[in-house]
């Protein structure tokens, strides 16, 4: 643990401590040796003034350099780590979630387009962004990269309720102008692009929001709507604005772009002859991606998102994290619900189907590479690893804080683990409903399993 010496007395300014047992990424261990890529602390000490955490070490000598420290929450039989990530899911797809599917296309066209169409009504996008808000934070969930749709008003709602919070949240308008109902089509291509860039204008670093360039997927926008896309991107890229879509998911949607694009050699081909292959470029599955395309995702600094549930919901093809992570050109990769087409919005379910999707190739996957996606991958895949997705200085405190007895028969279970990876383990495998404790947006704790009113918005002056 780098523990940054403060200045004693520092919390003569008001701060706040958090003691439990905590564990935390440094470096990628798909990438260096296991040991070395993690922190933990069986009994450890974050200090945050300012939704920031300013030191963090063991209790016993952390307390030292803070005698002024007199708001401290302490968890025994929990776990405390950085909030969870999730680099890609369909806020707007809540309402539909565990729809019997088909194809992903069938899937498509009977569930989620219309369910869509519906974001036109402020009131109803409110609802739901509500709704998604609080699922994510009741699952220690305190990042979301989510697509939006085609309607001003469902960014709105979503970037308003994410301010309520204080959550680091990443959206945009969806750019859709072909192959989708009417309902959801872009009246032009130069209309959703001047519209994109108004809500650029207007969310970008507003607070701790981020906005996305996203194009659905490359079967749904015309090669024009692509190509001023990649203009925008281009031109905001060096802000550090994003752009957010679909690739390599399922083999019936990459021979579908093959008949669309036939000049180009593959699906990451085309997004790159329109400029939107870049560092801040987050792509959702790559379930069926070929060689030169992990190249180009790794030498672009690309970020994928690995999305198990929906991988086996929709019975689209299996993410390969042995591909992704080639010692030659490792690929940044962070885990994502994909919700809807995902089954829960809790990321520790997601590494409990990570897990599953890898056995399905006679491969495992080690409980600490999964929790590293979960939290440090993901930062590092939407290039926020100096920012979330860490305990260390200088970060910001949002965390999540895992309960080790989540219920009777889970205590029972975990009395039968010796170590905390084995418990880690056992806790994704059977993910009890609410295994999170609180969770802490910023430094605010915005989720308390326990408490009268278990989400309160961080400006709320009862909030601790
Ligand atoms: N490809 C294009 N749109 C979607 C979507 O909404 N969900 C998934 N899983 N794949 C897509
Ligand atoms: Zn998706």
């Amino acid at each position: 643990m780098n523990e940054t010496v403060t200045q004693t007395n520092s919390c003569e300014i008001h701060c706040k401590g958090i003691r439990g047992q905590l564990l935390t990424f440094k470096a990628d261990p798909f990438l260096c040796r296991e040991e070395k890529c993690h922190d933990y602390l069986s009994d450890g000490l974050i200090v945050i003034q300012d939704g920031r955490i300013i030191d963090v070490g063991d209790y016993g000598t952390t307390i030292k350099r803070h005698p002024g420290l007199n708001e401290t929450d302490t968890y025994s039989d929990a776990l405390i780590l950085p909030g969870f990530i999730d680099c890609h899911a369909h806020y707007v797809q809540a309402p539909v979630i565990g729809s019997s599917g088909n194809t992903l296309l069938r899937w498509l066209d009977r569930y989620v387009f219309p369910m869509e169409s519906r974001f036109r009504d402020k009131i109803f996008a409110d609802e739901v962004a509500r709704e998604f808000m609080a699922e994510m934070l009741t699952q220690g969930t305190t990042t979301a990269n989510v697509f939006s749709t085609t309607f001003e008003t469902s960014v709105d709602a979503i970037f308003e309720e994410s301010e309520r919070y204080n959550t680091r949240m990443i959206t945009g308008k969806v750019l859709q102008d072909r192959n989708i109902p009417d309902s959801l089509k872009d009246e032009s291509a130069e209309e959703s692009i001047l519209l994109t860039e108004k809500l650029l204008k207007k969310w970008h670093h507003r607070g701790r929001q981020l906005y996305a360039i996203i194009p659905r997927f490359a079967p749904t926008s015309t090669p024009r709507q692509l190509e001023l896309a990649g203009e925008l991107y281009q031109r905001y890229m060096d802000r550090g604005v994003y752009m957010h879509t679909h690739l390599d998911e399922v083999q019936s949607e990459i021979d579908w772009v093959t008949q669309l694009f036939p000049d180009q050699p593959n699906y990451t081909e085309v997004y790159r002859h329109f400029g939107l292959v870049g560092g801040r470029s987050i792509m959702a599955h790559c379930c069926i991606v070929r060689e030169e395309e992990w190249q180009t995702l790794h030498e672009n600094e690309c970020g994928v998102a690995h999305c198990p549930s929906s991988n086996l919901f929709l019975g689209d093809g299996e993410f390969k994290y042995w591909e992704a992570k080639e010692q030659s050109r490792p690929v940044r990769v962070g885990m994502g619900t994909d919700v809807g087409g995902g089954t829960s919005l809790s990321i520790l379910r997601q590494i409990g189907e990570a897990y599953k999707v890898a056995m399905m190739h006679g491969r495992s996957l080690d409980i600490m590479k999964s929790l590293y996606m979960a939290t440090r991958g993901g930062a590092e895949a939407l290039h926020l690893e100096h920012t979330i997705g860490s305990i260390a200085s200088g970060y910001e405190a949002d965390l999540t804080v895992l309960d080790l007895k989540p219920d009777r028969f889970a205590a029972w279970r975990l009395n039968f683990a010796e170590s905390i990876t084995e418990k880690l383990f056992v806790l994704s495998a059977i993910a009890p409903g609410f295994t999170v404790k609180a969770t802490y947006v910023a430094g605010r704790k915005v989720y308390d399993r326990e408490r009268k009113r278990p989400l309160m918005y961080a400006s709320d002056p009862d909030i601790s």
